[in-house]
């Protein structure tokens, strides 16, 4: 693939790691971002090989900003706290703040990006837009394509589900062809794994604390979100095609403890409460059959680097 390509939101967890493995080979590679946090700065995406862009995607013209061939929607807005569980590979000591509590402002916030995106890349040859599995209503069930999407309340999944329809509705418009991606719990699997055996190590159970970690689910390694997100780009079509991205296992926490502490060559400690913590199950067979298996499992991450650190 050559070409040039635009990725929002290139200073967050999933935009960054895309900008920087994408600058490494033959394309050339945009990123925006209001740069709102000391890291990465601009002069650190600029190392990267990326060039940068800040702006607001809210309020600010993007008709400055280059034309491009491709577009990868990353950039979002939260309501609730994320990473307070040491999900998402970040550290459980330093939660990130949401910017704004109002459910309202922010899928108005998610939505506007939106839109303004797909109208100002139209012409692109591809567009993958980052959704994710809260579209789904809460449940048991392992959810697939054929789930119809029903969000919770919280304004962050009001705001991707308007933004999947946005997308849907600017495919048919511009005749954009576009991909959208529902991620299931995209994370570091190396520093997701640390985190358990650090813990199981201190005797201490996981995750001790929230309920924004589930006590079940399918997550994905950072490495196989950026090749499915590069690999749908191919998939990408008008009306869009629609595809969920997560891990691909469902485990529980006691299963995760189990192993570090296997690892380790210690006992356990559990902090089982399952019926507190909903599951958050998905089916991503449909994505793998396309664009071939995931290449991580956290299984085998946590059971490596438990007995490295028995070394
Ligand atoms: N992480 C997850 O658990 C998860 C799960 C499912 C789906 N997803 C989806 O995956 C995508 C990436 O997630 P992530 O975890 O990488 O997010 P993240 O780390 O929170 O990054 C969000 C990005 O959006 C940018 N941004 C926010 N508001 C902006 C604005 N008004 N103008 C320009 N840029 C703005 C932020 O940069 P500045 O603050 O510097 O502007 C940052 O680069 C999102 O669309 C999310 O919905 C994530």
């Amino acid at each position: 693939m050559t070409g040039r390509v635009m990725i929002t939101g290139i200073t967050g967890m999933i935009g960054g790691r895309l900008g920087r493995t994408l600058a490494e080979g033959d394309l050339e590679i945009h990123g925006v971002a209001r740069f709102s946090k000391a890291h990465p700065s601009v002069d650190e995406v600029k190392s990267w090989g990326v060039t940068p862009w800040r702006r607001d995607l809210t309020a600010d013209s993007l008709d400055d900003l280059p034309d491009v061939d491709y577009l990868i929607h990353q950039a979002c807005q939260w309501d609730a706290p994320k990473g307070s569980s040491a999900d998402n590979g970040r550290s459980r000591s330093e939660p990130q703040k949401a910017e704004s509590d109002d459910p309202k402002e922010v899928a108005a916030t998610n939505s506007t990006m939106a839109l303004k995106v797909m109208y100002r890349w139209r012409d692109a040859r591809a567009a993958v837009l980052a959704s994710t599995g809260g579209v789904y209503p809460e449940s048991t069930e392992v959810a697939n394509e054929d789930i119809p999407p029903a969000p919770g309340p919280e304004g962050y999944h009001l705001g991707k589900y308007a933004m999947e329809q946005i997308g849907i509705a600017c495919s048919a418009e511009f005749g954009t062809p576009t991909a959208i991606l529902r991620y299931y719990w995209p994370m570091d699997f190396e520093e997701h794994a640390a985190f358990y055996v650090a813990a199981v190590s201190k005797s201490e159970p996981i995750p001790g604390t929230g309920a924004e970690y589930p006590y079940r689910f399918a997550p994905i390694d950072l490495v196989d979100v950026c090749r499915y997100t590069v690999g749908a780009l191919d998939l990408a079509d008008s009306p869009p095609t629609i595809l969920l991205c997560g891990g691909p296992e469902i485990v529980s926490r006691r299963e995760l403890v189990q192993i570090a502490a296997d690892g380790l060559g210690v006992d356990p400690v559990f902090d089982d409460r399952p019926g507190e913590w909903p599951p958050f199950l998905s089916d991503s067979s449909r994505l793998f059959e396309i664009l071939g298996e995931p290449e991580r499992h956290l299984p085998e991450t946590v059971r490596e680097v438990a007995r490295a650190a028995r070394r």
